[in-house]
């Protein structure tokens, strides 16, 4: 059937929308689609899926070295938050197997079940999907050694806030570990917005709020030792205890 101009101009119109909204989409999720006044990502589960199951993205994660980093040994009790699709949380289940417990921490619930299956299909029994609000992982009080963040700290709003609700789920003696990109990184820049960067200085700031204080600092994913091609920014790891002269 043949198109009137009024259809044609409809027609044409219609495809640049598209166009446009796909255009803005890719942009927005490029940019980590924030809404306004926040740092959450607004990025769904199911997107999440696809951009953090990328096979070349694993070996950027040198997950083994942050297991040895972290000293993760069996019996302890890791918090994974912000886990995604459990590239971390699963080998730390296994590190801390048959009596430790992995904790995969994730506010969308779609990424929770995702994981749960991987975790089945490994035959992991000690991962416990937790499903978090922005502000609070919802942990088990006092229960926590190591709290871990990769790549997600920067998307909490109140970061002060945040860790003061954090240190109250740690054990005595617990830690809480952040790995972060260098947002000047070409890469970072791609994924997150400027507003959303956060420094080792505020880190720093905000931990002596809480009265921990830095008890190591890893260079694993910094210049050369930044595995190349994996689309994963330089990023700095930090370890945080609490501090002997101050109480929270
Ligand atoms: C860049 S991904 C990192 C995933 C995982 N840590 C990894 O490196 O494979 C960020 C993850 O943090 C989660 N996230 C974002 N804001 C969060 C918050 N306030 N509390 C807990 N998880 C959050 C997202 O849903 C997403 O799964």
């Amino acid at each position: 059937m043949a198109m009137s101009a009024i259809d044609r101009r409809h027609f044409v119109w219609l495809c640049g929308a598209m166009l446009l909204t796909g255009g803005a989409r890719v942009r927005a999720q490029q940019q980590g689609n924030r809404p306004p006044g926040t740092h959450q990502d607004n990025t769904n589960g199911a997107e999440w899926i696809t951009r953090l199951e990328r096979p070349d993205r694993i070996p950027g994660l040198k997950i083994d070295d942050v297991i040895s980093c972290l000293t993760l040994k069996p019996g302890d009790v890791v918090a994974d938050i912000g886990a995604g699709t459990g590239a971390y949380t699963i080998p730390f289940a296994k590190a801390v197997a048959p009596l430790g417990l992995a904790l995969a921490v994730d506010i969308w619930p779609e990424l929770l079940d995702y994981m749960s299956r991987k975790a089945d299909a490994a035959r992991v029994g000690n991962l416990q999907p937790v499903l978090a609000s922005l502000d609070d992982p919802r942990l088990p009080a006092h229960g926590v050694d190591v709290a871990f963040f990769h790549d997600v700290f920067h998307n909490t709003n109140d970061r002060q806030a945040y860790l003061r609700r954090l240190v109250t789920y740690l054990k005595p003696g617990g830690r809480i570990a952040i790995i972060e990109q260098e947002f000047d990184d070409p890469i970072a820049k791609k994924w997150d917005i400027p507003e959303d960067r956060i420094t080792r200085e505020q880190l720093q700031d905000w931990m002596a709020g809480v009265g921990f204080e830095l008890r190591a600092e890893f260079d694993i994913f910094q210049g050369a030792n930044n595995p190349p091609g994996t689309g994963m920014p330089a990023r700095w790891f930090v370890v945080y205890g609490q501090g002997t002269s101050t109480t929270r």
